[in-house]
């Protein structure tokens, strides 16, 4: 199965990184207001689904672009063939392709594919993270004050910036810097490769976080809501981290947006 979700994400990628740089303004499609769309996210999670429903012809599927087919079997694919679109679309190359499955209701397996620098990032439950060839895991810091951390920026649900810029400012007061690359499944992935500690968002959709929950976990990392609860994949409230930076942005995170638990 890992190798038909790498051929998925290599089509996918390979479509991605032929029109990017190239989608004429009138191309571009808002779904609300700003969240857009382009035709290049609809071919590719038409050739990832195509891909594996080639080979899992009964599999399940949630994908972000209308292509979600619902079936009796075990096994969903959650897929977001293009995370990153706004970058994309202003001609940043920071996006990835992302891909997961589950069975029975448990992530299994996770793939994010950056084609622009040919990263391959991948996990399967109990087999352990990689990066091409490379095995991953997790940063080693000790704590917040010497972290790296990435977060996402709540665009789609303003009505929470002040809870988010309360946390910020006490995340921010304690670690080294703060990063927004603007593809939460780039965040993931660099943070199961040990280049972000910890990393934070509000807002973001299964397909957002599926994959690099199981390369996350693979990598020795934990990830969770804010109050450190399992209920991230649908909850919208996503924080991620080695153990020490997770336990210590989940304090911050659960404090502040306490009163908000249940309310996205
Ligand atoms: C978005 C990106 C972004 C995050 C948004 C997501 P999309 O995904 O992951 O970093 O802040 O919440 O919706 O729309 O580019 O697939
Ligand atoms: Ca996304
Ligand atoms: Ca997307």
């Amino acid at each position: 199965m890992i190798a038909i979700a790498k051929q998925a994400a290599l089509a996918a990628g390979e479509i991605l990184l032929q029109h990017f740089g190239n989608i004429p303004d009138e191309m571009i499609r808002r779904k609300s207001q700003n969240d857009f769309l382009s035709f290049v996210d609809e071919e590719s999670e038409r050739a990832i689904i195509e891909t594996i429903r080639s080979r899992y012809p009964r599999h399940s599927f949630l994908a972000e672009e209308g292509g979600s087919i619902e079936s009796e079997s075990p096994y969903r694919w959650i897929i977001d063939p293009l995370d990153g679109t706004k970058n994309y679309l202003s001609g940043i190359p920071v996006f990835a392709v992302s891909i997961a499955m589950e069975y029975e209701g448990k992530l299994v397996l996770g793939i994010i594919y950056d084609p622009v620098h040919n990263e391959m990032f991948r996990a399967e439950q109990g087999k352990g993270a990689w990066l091409n060839n490379v095995r991953l895991q997790v940063s080693a810091k000790s704590g917040l004050q010497e972290s790296l951390i990435a977060t996402g920026f709540p665009f789609k649900a303003k009505q929470f910036l002040p809870q988010y810029l309360k946390s910020f400012e006490e995340i921010f007061t304690r670690c080294i810097g703060i990063r927004r690359a603007g593809a939460a499944a780039i965040d993931l992935a660099w943070l199961a490769a040990g280049r972000f500690d910890g990393f934070w968002e509000l807002g973001l959709q299964p397909w957002d976080v599926a994959a690099g929950a199981v390369l996350i976990r693979e990598a020795g990392g934990k990830i969770s809501d804010f109050w450190d609860g399992e209920g991230f994949l649908f909850n919208h409230y996503l924080v991620a981290g080695n153990s020490a930076v997770h336990e210590e942005l989940t304090d911050v995170l659960g404090k502040h947006f306490k009163a908000f638990q249940n309310v996205y």
